[in-house]
């Protein structure tokens, strides 16, 4: 069975209810998904999984979230090759036009850097998700899923 971890930071419940949105997406295709908050997990979470999946929102101007910080550093050095990875960002593009969702391209780059393949375009969501972007977060779980085989 096809097994996907999805790592997602949260401060104020928007990535959270994406990250469940994710789960969901992937349950519904029949995937095996364990769902983990940043503070409870090291560089090791990504290594048994098929699909590997980042949520994260972005802080201050253009920086990760805090819970992400050393998590985003470790896992340069974790060989994820054979993986496929996805991410998902929420951000606010009226409030930071300049920044809109740059902790998500910054993960995309790391995770590129780890040997894993790009399954999906990283997708960025206002906010939370309104009932389009739970649409987009299906087609971009079905599109990792693909990429797997
Ligand atoms: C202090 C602060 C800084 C932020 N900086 C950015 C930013 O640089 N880029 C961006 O796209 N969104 C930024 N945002 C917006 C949040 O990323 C966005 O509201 C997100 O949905 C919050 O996710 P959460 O509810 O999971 O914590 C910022 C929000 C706050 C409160």
């Amino acid at each position: 069975m096809t097994l996907v971890k999805i790592a997602y930071a949260s401060n104020t419940g928007n990535t959270e209810g994406i990250s469940e949105h994710l789960e969901e997406a992937f349950e519904a295709l029949e995937m095996e998904v364990v769902r983990e908050i940043a503070d409870d997990i090291d560089e090791d979470f990504f290594e048994d999984a098929d699909i590997a999946v980042v949520a994260t929102f972005t802080d201050g101007d253009g920086e990760l979230p805090t819970d992400f910080e050393e998590f985003y550093e470790d896992i340069e050095e974790v060989d994820l090759s054979g993986k496929v990875f996805g991410v998902v960002g929420s951000g606010d593009s009226e409030l930071y036009a300049d920044y809109f969702c740059e902790a998500a391209n910054m993960f995309e780059q790391m995770l590129v850097k780890t040997g894993a393949k790009k399954g999906a375009e990283t997708l960025k969501i206002e906010n939370d998700a309104d009932d389009d972007d739970i649409e987009a977060i299906k087609a971009f779980a079905k599109q990792l899923v693909e990429a797997t085989n």
